[in-house]
């Protein structure tokens, strides 16, 4: 297992709390009669690794689909960097710094490792369409400032050896990191990470861990991990928000949310995947 955080990023060391980076405030959210989300509110602080954990249906995914603008709340607001967030689509959210893996790989499957991650800076291609389709001129030296940048995130999650394999091709363990990689080529403030770890064996998992403390410690991007492994949760992550059907059930360190009565009812001590 990777080794414990002793100083959670939420501290600084003058003793301060980071400030806020984004607040869920009285998020509701309901699909036709299902309620995924009721009346929900916790932050994310700057700098720290947020986890939110939860049974199988609690309205994780759904959360985070709220927080990257896929889904629209009934009810709530989203604050991010102090502003209270109007509705935006999810390409506005990844403009405005916030990036997300998914619970199942969403790669273009046909296309090499080097282009998955290259698609993830098309957002930030400032040059117009004109420049692009000539590669001349300002598009040009654009684009060899974006491939200098690509290179660098597969340099940082030693994928160099795949950098030309279709990722359909790939391990499913590898498929999860060029994911991470595609996310991170974003730039992200806040980089939201669903069930980065599900299907992995054990030696994947320790690689994943090293690799999203490594993002949070180097880059100094915040995070949000939705993980099922409770080992990894209490090892990697700083505070923890537990759901369950819908409802926030607990919030706080890793060490406290363990011992709450409430969440080992609901979700400690019984099998997930
Ligand atoms: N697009 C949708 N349409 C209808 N119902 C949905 C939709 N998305 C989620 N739900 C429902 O909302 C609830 C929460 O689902 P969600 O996917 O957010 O849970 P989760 O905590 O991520 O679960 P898991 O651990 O299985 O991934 C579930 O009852 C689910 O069936
Ligand atoms: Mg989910």
């Amino acid at each position: 297992m990777v080794a414990m955080v002793d100083s959670p990023a939420d501290v600084r060391p003058d003793g301060a709390e980071a400030p806020v980076l984004l607040a869920v405030q009285n998020v509701s959210l309901a699909f036709g009669g299902v309620k995924a989300i009721s009346d929900i509110s916790f932050d994310i602080r700057e700098g720290e690794i947020r986890a939110i954990i939860g049974p199988n249906g609690a309205g994780k995914t759904s959360m985070l689909n709220v927080i990257n603008g896929f889904y629209h709340p009934q009810e709530g607001t989203i604050t991010f960097q102090g502003k209270v967030r109007r509705r935006m689509r999810p390409y506005e959210a990844a403009r405005s710094g916030i990036a997300r893996t998914f619970q199942n790989v969403a790669l273009f499957r046909g296309m090499t490792t080097l282009d998955n991650i290259m698609s993830g800076r098309t957002l930030m291609m400032r040059k117009n369409f004109f420049w692009q389709a000539l590669r001349l001129g300002p598009a040009l030296n654009e684009e060899i400032e974006h491939r200098r940048r690509v290179e660098e995130i597969i340099d940082f999650l030693e994928i160099e050896h795949i950098r030309k394999t279709p990722v359909g091709k790939l391990p499913y363990g590898l498929q999860k990191r060029v994911e991470l990689g595609r996310a991170l080529a974003m730039e992200p403030r806040l980089l939201l990470l669903d069930e980065p770890m599900a299907g992995m064996n054990l030696e994947e998992k320790e690689d994943m861990s090293r690799f999203i403390l490594d993002v949070n410690q180097q880059f100094g991007t915040t995070i949000a991990l939705i993980e099922h492994d409770m080992g990894v949760v209490m090892d990697i992550s700083d505070r923890v928000v537990v759901l369950d059907y819908g409802k926030k059930i607990g919030d706080g360190p890793p060490d406290v949310v363990r011992a709450n009565q409430d969440v080992i009812d609901a979700y400690l001590g019984v099998p997930h995947e």
